[in-house]
């Protein structure tokens, strides 16, 4: 079957209004798929689009989605007719060739990348016959980075309109164990927080997000043309305080290194504000408050430094002081009073600034050199090359140099290369409402150094990705990737040392060692390490020179190549087999060709061609407008951004996941059924006493406390769900002949309308008329639309989605109901819609009492699967029985008639 689908992105609010829009009558993105799948912190996501051309006549059909800038793409496909087109990374001249050969045939190619904070914009289009459609499949990875305690894996949605069939699935497996995982950004507000749903059982968490196609419309910042943002999961591991946490595959190895039960150590900063003219206005403003923050979070044993620079410098102090009291006052009563002025001296204000460091020696003390700019050298020194080279002599690696670049008038190369030389980074920070966050989160970030000369050692380690790290700070985390000598995990020994205040510390644990295998494959390990070693190799290419460089650039060409990863070396060739017509995507290096830049390198880099057949392909750098509300919470990897944390409320029936952590916010109600016999055979005890033809239920519990769970015996009929305004109901008939689960499930809407789905087929009676589907094609009947797919059937009507998993056990197929969206009445009810359990427990042994409202019930610890994730679960649970666990008869939620 072929299907096809776009989606369309804009990248600032202005140029939604000149890109055209699809027209339902023209084309219509039928099914849209977001897939992701984090595995030790590794993100493979893939997004599918599915779209049909409408019209009597072939039309052009775009593709265009934001995917984060820290991610490379490593597969796109399109499927047209039958026929599969793929992707190929090459070269870049190829790439360049046909660029250059599409403008000399006077065709249009367009203009390169707006840059943005986290997103980039891939964008293509093929043109599809009458009435025929496509599927794009783009697929991208990143390694997920630790920061301020925590990781974010940002989703960026934007279908140009409702679609029907959207949905996002997330699966997080880290072996560390998870320690606590929210959902934030601005998709998860509101009427859309009910779309989201979230299961966590120690290592595994799924995040679900299931809009139905009027909370598409309905949502903030939604409308006609559907949702516009972002979903991201915050989330962290468990570590081992020790060595951390190693992975090891035949071959390849990933070490995650963040220790954090360390003392802090003190610090010695100097910061290099420039309050050149070009600061005026909002930008200075900013500056100064953020100054007066970071001021305010300097400790008693840290010392400091505060120069402004423009063509001169100013000093507060001369030499560096004890952030004490008194002298805190004095500096940030300097900070108040720093006005723009003159012309920008770069060069003499870094090296006045490393002069002070460099006077301070202060053993078991770490230091660092902070440089806000936002412009060009403009006076003194303004040769950038020898500019990087006198600071480079002045630091001589002593303590790391970092750069944060203030919009877009920056050469941010100049600033990056700087940073890198000294062992820092680079930053930018963006000109918006809350740039004097961005300049806080980022001292944030570097605040609390905990270890200096951090050397990673591996014995029977090789092809290392970097391990010797200036400093590690509280929150962040170093990750080295390698490869195992002649595979020989016997002989392979990881290793730290460190310098922690004044003592040398090493951090070995024979016992942490070897973690091999397991569900993480090879293939996974060894795509880190690649993964890694590019991204390190790029940066190395833009600090080295001459064969080096040449060098350094060679081999993270053909590690791209290899792996298939479209990087700033790399393009991506999109070809139709027939023809010689191809499309060209590009990765823009960061920072590069900024939209309205004044003073950009205009046709410097051409970064894709155009053809008769594909049109226009490009990675668009991607700007969020100032939106905090909508845009702010999608900002992964900018420190600063503040985000409006929206708890959201879902009940989660079906979800029956566990864990351990304490995290109150997430995992609210939850039931699932189960049969007992066929799951756990560590329990036969308890099962040599229970009937097989029962089926458990589980009650999840707010927090995470253990859920209840109880038994329902034989061929029981049941309210899954009772939605009075809508006239909406969902029942089941258990099996507790063949497997346990669902048996049938019949849905009613209003009075005419019913809806049988069992295993096999979907039977739809509407007034006089009944239909039957077995297909994978949507059903759509009055506001009900339902869709199969390979192991589950999608229901959606109105503000309910409901996913029906298709289990199978000795053959047979059964049923199992979750709900995907839960309506916002709070006059729903049936199993599915339970509040989540609360109890107390008020006794452990000989036997475990629960208080649940005023009565005390007896429980016995006993084991449940989780049907509602279609990899089964089991986990513990309290068992009761029913009459306990709902509070009320189970002839409440017992039918006679589906
Ligand atoms: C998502 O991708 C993973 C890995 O490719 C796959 O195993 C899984 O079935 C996919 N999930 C869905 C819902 O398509
Ligand atoms: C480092 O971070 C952890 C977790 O946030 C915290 O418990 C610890 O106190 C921090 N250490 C220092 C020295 O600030
Ligand atoms: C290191 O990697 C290179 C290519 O990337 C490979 O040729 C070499 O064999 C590797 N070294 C070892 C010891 O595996
Ligand atoms: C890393 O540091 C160790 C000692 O601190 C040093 O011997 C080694 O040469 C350094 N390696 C690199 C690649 O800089
Ligand atoms: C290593 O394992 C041994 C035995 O299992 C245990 O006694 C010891 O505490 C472990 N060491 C660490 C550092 O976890
Ligand atoms: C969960 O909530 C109940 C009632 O509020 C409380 O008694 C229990 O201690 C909590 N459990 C956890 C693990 O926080
Ligand atoms: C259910 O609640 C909604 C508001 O939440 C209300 O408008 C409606 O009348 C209620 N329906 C019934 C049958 O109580």
């Amino acid at each position: 079957m072929e299907r096809a689908v776009v989606q369309i992105t804009l990248f600032g609010l202005l140029l939604a209004l000149a890109t055209t829009l699809p027209h339902k009558d023209d084309w219509d993105i039928y099914s849209f798929h977001i897939n992701s799948t984090v595995t030790s912190r590794y993100a493979t996501t893939v997004i599918t689009s599915r779209v049909a051309n409408r019209m009597d006549e072939s039309k052009e059909i775009e593709f265009q989605v934001r995917i984060p800038k820290n991610a490379f793409i490593s597969k796109f496909r399109m499927f047209i007719d039958g026929q599969v087109y793929d992707g190929v990374v090459k070269g870049k001249e190829k790439a360049q060739q046909q660029y250059t050969e599409a403008v000399s045939r006077g065709e249009t190619a367009g203009l390169v990348s707006s840059v943005g904070r986290t997103l980039e914009e891939f964008k293509t289009s093929v043109t599809v016959a009458a009435h025929k459609k496509v599927t794009f499949e783009l697929t991208y990875e990143e390694l997920l980075k630790r920061r301020l305690g925590k990781y974010e894996l940002q989703i960026h949605a934007r279908p140009m309109q409702p679609v029907k069939d959207f949905k996002v699935d997330v699966y997080f497996n880290e072996k560390a164990g998870i320690n606590f995982i929210e959902v934030k950004g601005g998709l998860s507000t509101k009427a859309l927080a009910n779309a989201i749903t979230k299961t966590h059982v120690d290592k595994q968490a799924w995040v679900y997000f299931y809009p139905t196609e009027d909370q598409q419309k309905t949502c903030d910042s939604c409308g006609e043309q559907g949702m516009n943002g972002d979903l991201v999961i915050v989330y962290d591991v468990n570590r081992n305080p020790s060595l951390g946490d190693i992975k090891k595959s035949g071959r390849f190895f990933v070490h995650h290194f963040a220790p954090s039960n360390l003392a802090s150590i003190p610090k010695n900063v100097v910061f290099v504000i420039d309050q050149s003219g070009s600061m005026h206005g909002r930008k200075m403003q900013q500056t100064r408050i953020a100054l007066i923050h970071i001021l305010s979070d300097l400790a008693e044993d840290d010392h400091f430094g505060l120069i402004t620079f423009d063509s001169s410098i100013f000093h507060w102090k001369r030499e560096l002081v004890q952030a004490n009291m008194e002298n805190l006052e004095s500096a940030k009563k300097f900070s108040r009073e720093i006005v723009e002025r003159g012309s920008t001296d770069i060069n003499k204000a870094v090296l006045e600034g490393a002069r002070m460091l460099n006077a301070h020696p202060r053993e078991g003390s770490a230091s660092m050199l902070i440089l806000l700019t936002d412009g060009d050298p403009t006076s003194g020194e303004t040769n950038l090359e020898v500019i990087q080279s006198n600071v480079r002599g002045a630091i001589a690696d002593k303590f790391p140099l970092y750069c944060l670049g203030f919009g877009f008038d920056v050469n941010f190369e100049f600033l990056e290369k700087m940073s890198l030389q000294s062992n820092g980074v680079a930053r930018r920070i963006y000109e918006d409402s809350d740039a004097d966050l961005q300049l806080k989160g980022f001292y944030e970030e570097v605040a609390t150094p905990l270890l200096t000369d951090v050397t990673m050692l591996y014995n029977g380690g090789t092809n290392l990705t970097q391990t010797n790290f200036s400093q590690y700070y509280n929150g962040s985390e170093i990750v080295v990737a390698g490869q195992i000598t002649d595979n020989d995990i016997e002989t392979f020994t990881p290793q730290v040392v460190a310098i922690s205040s004044n003592k040398r510390v090493r951090f070995s644990d024979t016992n942490a060692t070897v973690e091999s295998n397991g569900p993480v494959s090879d293939s996974h390990i060894q795509r880190v390490w690649a993964y890694l070693t590019v991204k390190q190799l790029l940066e190395k290419e833009l600090v080295l020179s001459g064969p080096e460089k040449e060098n350094a650039k060679k081999e993270a060409f053909e590690l791209s190549l290899k792996y298939s990863f479209v990087t700033p070396l790399t393009s991506m060739v999109v070809t139709k087999p027939q023809g010689e017509n191809s499309d060209v995507l590009h990765k823009p290096k960061e920072g590069e060709e900024t939209e309205g830049r004044s003073h950009s390198s205009v046709g410097r880099q051409p970064m894709f061609t155009q053809n008769t057949q594909l049109r226009t392909s490009m990675i668009r750098q991607y700007s969020p407008p100032a939106h905090p509300g909508i845009f702010g919470a999608g900002l992964a990897g900018d420190p600063g951004v503040r985000r409006k944390v929206s708890r959201y409320q879902v009940n989660i029936v079906g979800a029956a996941g566990v864990g351990r952590g304490r995290d109150p916010d997430w995992d609210l109600g939850s039931i699932l059924v189960s049969e007992p016999s066929a799951i756990l055979p560590t329990i036969v005890s308890f099962l040599a006493t229970d009937v097989p033809l029962s089926h458990r239920f589980v009650l999840k519990t707010e927090n995470l406390s253990l859920p209840l769970c109880f038994d329902v015996t034989g061929d029981v009929r049941l309210k899954l769900l009772h939605h009075p305004n809508r006239e909406l109901s969902v029942n089941g008939e258990l099996d507790s002949v063949e497997n346990g689960g669902f048996r049938r499930i019949v849905i009613h809407l209003k009075n005419d309308l019913l809806v049988e789905i069992d295993a096999k087929e979907i039977i739809v009676r509407e007034g006089q008329t009944l239909t039957r589907h077995v297909g994978p094609d949507p059903i759509t009947a009055g506001s009900l639309t339902v869709i199969r797919r390979d192991k589950e059937i999608d229901v959606a009507a109105g503000d309910t989605r409901m996913i029906i998993v298709i289990h199978e056990r000795n053959g047979e197929e059964f049923l199992w109901p979750v709900l995907r969206q839960r309506p916002l009445d709070n006059n729903v009810s049936g199993i599915l819609a339970l509040k989540p359990a609360v109890y107390e427990e008020v006794q452990q042994s000989p036997h475990t009492i629960l208080k649940i409202k005023d009565q005390e019930i007896d429980v016995t610890r006993a084991s449940a699967a989780d049907y509602s994730i279609v990899s089964l679960l089991t986990h513990d649970c309290w068992l009761m029985s029913a009459e306990s666990a709902l509070q009320s008869h189970l002839d409440d939620f017992i039918i006679t008639q589906l």
